[in-house]
């Protein structure tokens, strides 16, 4: 029946092409994900633009991996489709012969043990290179290093520069300022679930859990924000959990730093004046810490600066006048689930409050 035949090959053709067609879709879908990549607003957050040794000894594993599994899929898939298209058609009914399905039985055998010998060696070479990769990042010399202490919260990073003279100490929040090519020792803890630490153009992921310390080591030698991302999901507002790296030049640095050492400006005019007085006789002084006055709480952000950071609640809304008094009036409207209250004020002191955080920069 040659008719019938016909359609039984233009069906298993038509199901080879479908099967080809999906597999190079899936190859390609996820290159061009890698092409789109992501639009976060400020700074870079791209692991292949990496900004120091250690994300580019991480990239550099990436690679190989992606080689060798991209390979490996290749020939899978090439040996799947050569399978399909020598499998015997429903059609063609001819009387097995014993003596070549004998002689065939043995060619798969071999292809199957020459599979498993190339896998081990591939996953061998994966191996070797993922252990390198450790020691390499391992080896970042720590010399005249910065000390930086971050505390995961839900959700917000804080952060505590430290110094061999204590007064040299200070507290900043979701923004961290590091010098370009000098070591950046971090000690990370958590202080409710767990979170994990993830700068990916400055090197791997480090998670963060209640009771324990834990540590990294970056360097940052191109200048530029880059933009980290709790990388553990840690509830409901996880993905509004970022922070923003600025490395600078050593001068820019040690300016920055210099600021955030400095106690809060004092207000300038009338109505930064009445914001603070709005600020120390409201909820606000439960929560939050300004050096310099009486509000000294750490169970928020230290707003000390506040002024100074370019984006506010962890990434989620830029740093401007408008959205600060949004922020203040409804933070649950942007992040919904922050452990900070709405502020009920009037327009006036909101305004002044705004006006007196905006002053401290
Ligand atoms: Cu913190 Cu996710």
């Amino acid at each position: 029946m040659p008719c019938q035949r016909n359609v039984a090959e233009r069906r298993s053709r038509i199901a080879f092409l479908r099967a080809a067609a999906a597999f190079a879709l899936g190859l390609l879908l996820p290159l061009l994900g890698l092409a789109a990549g992501p639009d976060l607003g400020a700074g870079s957050q791209d692991a292949f633009r990496q900004a120091g040794p250690q994300a580019a000894h991480i990239l550099d594993l990436w690679r190989l991996t992606l080689a060798i599994c991209s390979a490996v899929f290749v020939a899978v898939l090439v040996a799947f489709l050569y399978a399909i298209w020598q499998a015997p058609r429903a059609s063609e009914s001819r009387p097995p012969d014993l003596s070549v399905l004998q002689r065939e039985e043995r060619g798969p055998r071999r292809s199957v043990l020459i599979g498993i010998v190339i896998s081990t060696l591939l996953l061998f070479v994966l191996i070797v290179a993922s252990v390198l990769t450790d020691r390499a990042l391992a080896a970042l010399s720590l010399r005249d290093a910065v000390h930086i202490e971050v505390t995961a919260h839900q959700w917000w990073w804080e952060a505590r520069y430290d110094d061999e003279d204590p007064s040299r100490v200070c507290n900043v929040a979701n923004e961290l300022h590091i010098p370009v090519n000098r070591p950046v020792l971090l000690t990370l803890k958590a202080d409710d679930v767990i979170h994990s630490f993830w700068v990916p153009n400055l090197g791997g992921k480090k998670d963060l859990i209640p009771g324990r310390t834990a540590t990294l080591q970056l360097r940052a030698d191109r200048p530029g924000t880059y933009r980290g991302q709790c990388a553990e999901f840690c509830g409901l507002q996880h993905a509004w959990m970022a922070m923003l790296v600025v490395a600078e030049s050593g001068d820019d640095y040690e300016a920055w730093a210099e600021r955030q050492r400095a106690p809060a400006a004092e207000p300038a005019e009338d109505a930064q004046q009445r914001g603070r007085d709005v600020f120390m006789s409201s909820t606000c002084v439960m929560c939050h810490a300004i050096s310099g006055t009486s509000a000294g709480a750490t169970r928020a952000p230290d707003l000390t600066h506040v002024g100074s950071r370019r984006m506010l609640a962890a990434g989620a809304l830029p740093n401007t006048r408008e959205q600060l008094a949004r922020w203040i009036a409804d933070p649950q409207q942007y992040k919904p689930g922050t452990n900070m209250p709405p502020v009920q004020l009037p327009q006036a002191d909101l305004e002044n409050l705004v006006a007196y955080l905006s002053r401290l920069q």
